[in-house]
């Protein structure tokens, strides 16, 4: 068996990524796979970003990623003050897709946004069904984040894998991850599939922002990591 790991959405919040690599460290991942939302809502984009491209081995963009990346929105030009250029072109270049086979299961990976509407386990199932088949295509399952909220779930078309939120975590406000073993590639075989919870200082969190005043909708994000509950 091979173990993958797949995190996403750090947003800006160091103190829980560096929680969250004390955690993986000794659970001896083979691959880590990153889906998305780097940067962006906390004051630390810039450490989480350098974070991302130096622990992971595949990279795809998130909504934030590519608003941020591409100079979509005026009002965060905080964060693109932070990332500088070179940080902003990788960003912006990240691929929105990937296709990874897992214990003969064909799996569909992507942030959510801006490829999918987001995503919920609470939706219907004929909604979600879509993302199975997008292009003509049939997919058995789908690896995906952007809901910040961890989840599995069976439907006919096969399963779906949320890998929850590193930094920004709504429902229980501490840091997820997807960790998954299985056998590479296209033969049947068993496939193990964890949700990873790991508790982190969010009061140390809200400081970091507190003390940053520029910080867009500063008072959201504080709120967000102290409790979970989506304030923006
Ligand atoms: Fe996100």
């Amino acid at each position: 068996m091979r173990r993958y790991l797949f995190l996403a959405d750090f947003h800006g919040n160091v103190p829980a990524t560096l929680a969250m690599e004390k955690a993986i460290a000794p659970l001896g991942a083979q691959e880590i796979w990153f889906l998305g939302d780097a940067v962006g809502k906390g004051p630390g984009s810039r450490t989480t970003c350098d974070w991302v491209r130096a622990h992971c081995d595949h990279f795809l963009g998130g909504n934030w990623d590519y608003g941020i990346g591409g100079k979509e929105y005026p009002a965060d030009d905080y964060y693109w003050n932070q990332l500088g250029p070179e940080r902003m072109a990788w960003l912006n270049g990240l691929p929105r897709e990937a296709e990874l086979w897992l214990s003969g299961i064909r799996f569909r990976l992507y942030h959510g946004r801006p490829v999918e509407d987001l995503m919920t386990v609470d939706m219907d199932k004929s909604v979600l069904s879509a993302a199975f088949h997008p292009r003509g295509e049939h997919f058995g399952g789908i690896i995906f984040a952007d809901s910040h909220r961890p989840f599995f779930r069976t439907l006919n078309d096969g399963y779906m894998m949320n890998t929850g939120s590193v930094g920004n975590s709504m429902g229980v406000p501490r840091a997820h991850a997807l960790v998954v073993d299985a056998e590479p590639g296209r033969a049947p075989g068993p496939l193990v599939c964890s949700i990873l919870s790991v508790p982190y200082d969010n009061e140390a969190a809200a400081e970091l922002a507190r003390q940053d005043p520029g910080l867009p909708f500063r008072d959201a994000y504080i709120t967000e990591v102290l409790t979970g509950v989506y304030s923006r």
